[in-house]
């Protein structure tokens, strides 16, 4: 299993300095650990955690051009970026990214060849229609125009988002067992997102088909991530 921490839009540099020396003085097996920082952060992390794939938490809609503010898919392949994290609830929601976007966006990591982690969650309202596996269903559609290759999905439901409300281990199988019935089984992995924490990961890691976890708030400490780390390791 992998543990991907997506440390959002936290962390200033003393922050990250505290955060790398933590991880590298304790000396523990990193194997299973992904980090996707920000991007102005990304060289940090790269040089002074070598074995780890650092990712994009977004992406640029194409490889390069007149847009200003945007991160290019190319350039952080050539800083040596191995994944991005693309249709995140909160660019869906907060920023108005549509389908279309996303899956331009995934062609174009494709192109790039890099590893994508494709977000899906339904929310609050799906959930209590009992909509779950149709917005979960709308939301794989996209997947249908990609190289099945290099992609894995990651299930975050919205409302267990920061929340500390989580599904159970069978939700989390079932939906698996959906995504897969979906789409088949050619993706990399199928990760679960969404209050995750040291103490309900034995828990959770119980569902079937999982590869591992999408980690926002517990893994902007180093002590939890460790401690997510030994548990799925
Ligand atoms: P939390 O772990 O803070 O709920 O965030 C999950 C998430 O959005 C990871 O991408």
């Amino acid at each position: 299993m992998i543990i991907v921490a997506n440390l959002k839009m936290n962390l200033v540099k003393s922050d990250v300095d505290q955060y790398i020396e933590y991880l590298v003085s304790s000396g523990e097996n990193l194997e299973s650990l992904w980090i996707a920082p920000q991007a102005l952060q990304i060289a940090q992390f790269k040089k002074d955690l070598k074995s780890v794939p650092i990712g994009l938490q977004n992406a640029g809609l194409t490889e390069k051009g007149s847009f200003t503010g945007e991160n290019s898919l190319s350039t952080a392949q050539s800083y040596g970026v191995e994944f991005v994290i693309l249709g995140h609830s909160e660019r869906r929601e907060v920023f108005g990214e549509s389908p279309d976007e996303i899956l331009k966006k995934i062609q174009t990591a494709q192109a790039q060849s890099m590893k994508v982690i494709y977000c899906v969650g339904e929310n609050l309202e799906d959930r209590k229609n009992n909509r779950s596996y149709e917005a979960i269903s709308d939301q794989l559609q996209i997947l249908t125009e990609v190289k099945k290759k290099n992609v894995y999905i990651a299930y975050e439901p919205l409302w267990a988002i920061g929340t500390g409300l989580l599904p159970s281990p069978e939700d989390i199988s079932n939906m698996n067992e959906h995504i897969h019935n979906s789409i088949g089984f050619w993706m990399e992995g199928l990760l679960y997102g969404g209050s995750v924490k040291p103490e309900n990961v034995h828990s959770l890691k119980k569902s079937k088909h999982l590869g591992g976890f999408l980690v926002g708030g517990a893994s902007l400490d180093p002590a939890k991530l460790l401690k997510l780390l030994k548990s799925v390791g």
